[in-house]
């Protein structure tokens, strides 16, 4: 029996996890709605699904099982919490919102509900991560070097910081998620951030145009995350790690590199990071088993935290604690 799932959203994000979906056996994309009509049409097409008048008509549990949460960050309003009243499964695509009380309440919600969740951080899904993950498992990290540059979405909403919260909150997140996976929890932060180019060239956007984050983890590495959405000739992510006794290299998220005395070796995932998310969510759904879900909603929550930290941060000029309740259940 197939699971039947029903898509919030049709943006660019819903189309990819319509193609991923099309190639697992056990789902069957059946619904999709968006407030703009043209765009749910065509990707009711794509899945050979039907369009829904409203959310409300969607979230019907006689007819789906699951929900892709795939509206932009500022749009989530309560849909969370009407997947979650009416028992039906609940995939929501990362950033899990811009405020973190509203987060933190509908993980709560979430959690009691025993229902099936995941939020959209993709990349812990590639062999590479998960195999750099296994690999660091009991070895001290002194020190953790990111960066991000020239990622940005052609959405006007993407530009304002209200609706987006930015580079940091809605891409760099995925390195954020990635160190908090590789490295554990992030305990402190302190950020800087700049609009020196978007001021003259986007004048009318919000956002900033490059940051400059550091933090230190609850284990007592310290880190720094750079990241720039306007950089047309550099392009990329690089996460490294550093030990007394080994360095860990991740490129692009999927290419790694581990040194050590006995060890050097680079590996490259040939995996689709977005299929095998997918193809996690539906076998939980399926078998009723949360643990084959790489990032519940209740994880991404901590991302979230981080990441809106950095931003408090830069406004008040201050380090912020995250150890201070701020990411409590
Ligand atoms: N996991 C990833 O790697 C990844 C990649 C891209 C985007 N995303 C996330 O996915 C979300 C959507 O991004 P996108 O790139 O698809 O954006 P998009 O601008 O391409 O599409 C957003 C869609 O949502 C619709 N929409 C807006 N408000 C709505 C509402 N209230 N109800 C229903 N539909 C509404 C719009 O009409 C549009 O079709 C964002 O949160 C983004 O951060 C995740």
């Amino acid at each position: 029996m197939s699971i039947k799932i029903g898509i919030l959203g049709a943006g660019s994000i819903a189309r990819s996890h319509i193609r991923a979906l099309s190639k697992i056996e056990e789902a069957e994309v059946v619904s999709v709605y968006d407030i703009n009509g043209e765009a749910a049409a065509l990707a009711a097409a794509e899945a050979g699904a039907t369009v829904a008048e409203s959310p409300n008509q969607l979230l019907n549990n006689q007819q789906i099982d699951a929900v892709f949460i795939c509206v932009p960050q500022f749009a989530r309003g309560d849909l969370e919490e009407m997947a979650v009243q009416r028992g039906i499964h609940l995939f929501v695509e990362k950033p899990l919102g811009l405020d973190l009380d509203i987060a933190l309440g509908k993980a709560r919600l979430i959690e009691q509900s025993g229902l099936i969740n995941a939020a959209g951080y993709c990349l812990r899904y590639y062999d590479t991560v998960q195999e750099t993950r296994r690999y660091l498992q009991g070895r001290r990290i002194h020190l953790i070097q990111a960066h991000r540059f020239g990622t940005s979405h052609p959405g006007k909403w993407w530009w304002q910081l209200k609706q987006s919260g930015g580079h940091l909150v809605d891409a760099v997140t995925h390195q954020v998620d990635m160190i908090r996976f590789l490295a554990g929890e992030l305990a402190e932060v302190h950020a800087h951030f700049g609009r020196a180019s978007l001021t003259e060239t986007a004048p009318e956007s919000t956002i900033y145009d490059a940051g400059a984050i550091s933090f230190a983890t609850a284990s007592g590495a310290v880190g720094s995350v750079t990241e720039s959405c306007v950089s047309p000739y550099h392009r990329g992510s690089e996460i490294k790690l550093f030990g007394a006794d080994f360095f860990v290299h991740i490129v692009n998220n999927k290419t790694i590199t581990i040194i050590d005395a006995e060890r050097n070796e680079t590996l490259t995932s040939d995996q689709n990071a977005m299929y095998m998310q997918d193809l996690a969510f539906v076998q939980a759904v399926k078998n009723g088993r949360q643990e084959l879900v790489c990032s519940s909603y209740a994880d991404g929550v901590r991302t979230l935290a981080f990441t809106l930290a950095a931003n408090q941060s830069a406004v008040e000029k201050r380090t912020i604690s995250l150890q201070a309740g701020e990411v409590q259940m």
